[in-house]
């Protein structure tokens, strides 16, 4: 249900909560400025669902946001809440909202965070998602802020990688974030030139990894790349020692990019989707609307509503997929 103010907002907060992503920092300043524009006072929760538990919610002006459009992270900071689930610490999360006199909240984060905001929604109270995660997960939006930066991190990594494995003809295994969603391994392959991309959502065999690494040296090339995503069947670790033991001269080497995907300035892409993301919110909810997640969708912005959000799925990129593997040739 799609819960409606009864007045015009005029207290707004904003939150980032769950994984940092780059670009929220970006977001966060589109939302205040954007928002005080319009004559809404702003506040920000800090450290996520768990601060909003501890009251932790703070003035925000213009000020407050300078000089961080630019700087990855969150100046907002973030935290994960596994007890938010429960509705009686929701309820209390709309009762402290309500104490310090907030009538909206905008929730930048990914599919937890966005789980949240549509639990706060169907207590009543007006919040709008923005959604912002490395992993590109969430159903509703084509592209989430920070996914375009964590590619740019993953290629610049595989680039330098694939210097080294070249002059050393060896095998070079990337592995990338995303739980259980394989996005930025497949975009990253397909973009980085990978022989073979494995991810949770396309079975592949350790005798398909390894017939593809066999094909591309066959081929002649001097190096040959494997993305694999951190939530994809057989780990890097595995696939390496499966290798080795077939091909002492392949000589593979893992890499696990972890958290250095995370960090970093926004792309232009990042900064100009999250701003793009943050005014619409607060355009949303000036038109009386809430209780739904702003998105990209074929270029344009629209909105989806939380509980579709929450409970539906990304479309799997499944011909990206294909692509990769004609491409590698
Ligand atoms: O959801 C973002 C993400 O970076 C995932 O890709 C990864 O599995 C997880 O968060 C790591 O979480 P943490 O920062 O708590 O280790």
């Amino acid at each position: 249900m799609t819960a409606q103010p009864l007045a015009p907002v005029r207290r707004l907060a904003v939150m980032t909560s769950g994984g940092d992503a780059p670009g929220m920092n970006s977001c966060i300043r589109a939302v205040v400025r954007y928002a005080r524009h319009h004559g809404i006072e702003t506040s920000g929760v800090c450290w996520g669902y768990e601060g909003l538990m501890d009251g932790k919610i703070v003035p925000l002006g213009a000020r407050d946001v300078g000089g961080k459009l630019q700087e990855g992270g969150t100046l907002l900071k973030s935290a994960r809440l596994p007890s938010f689930r429960e509705p009686e610490v929701q309820a209390r999360g709309v009762e402290i909202l309500r104490r310090h006199g907030i009538d909206a909240l905008a929730v930048i984060g990914g599919d937890g965070s966005l789980a949240g905001a549509a639990a706060l929604s169907s207590h009543g109270f007006a919040t709008i998602g923005i959604p912002a995660s490395i992993d590109n997960d969430i159903a509703g939006t084509e592209l989430a802020i920070g996914v375009d930066t964590a590619l740019n991190t993953i290629l610049e990594a595989i680039d330098r990688l694939r210097d080294t494995a070249s002059s050393h003809g060896r095998v070079l295994i990337v592995e990338t974030m995303g739980r259980d969603c394989g996005y930025l391994a497949l975009m990253s392959g397909l973009t980085g030139g990978a022989e073979v991309i494995h991810v949770p959502e396309q079975r592949l065999e350790l005798e398909e990894i390894l017939a593809a690494v066999e094909r591309g040296r066959a081929r002649g090339k001097t190096h040959v790349l494997v993305t694999v995503a951190e939530g994809a069947e057989h780990k890097a670790d595995a696939i390496s020692e499966y290798i080795a033991a077939r091909h002492e001269g392949y000589q593979p080497r893992v890499t696990i990019l972890g958290h250095v995907q995370r960090g970093g300035r926004p792309t232009h892409f990042d900064r100009l989707l999250a701003t793009r993301m943050g005014v619409r919110a607060v355009d949303t909810l000036m038109g009386g609307e809430n209780g739904v997640m702003v998105g990209l969708q074929g270029g344009a912005m629209i909105t989806v509503p939380l509980p579709e959000v929450v409970s539906g799925n990304r479309a799997a990129t499944v011909d990206d997929y294909r692509l990769a593997r004609i491409l590698a040739q």
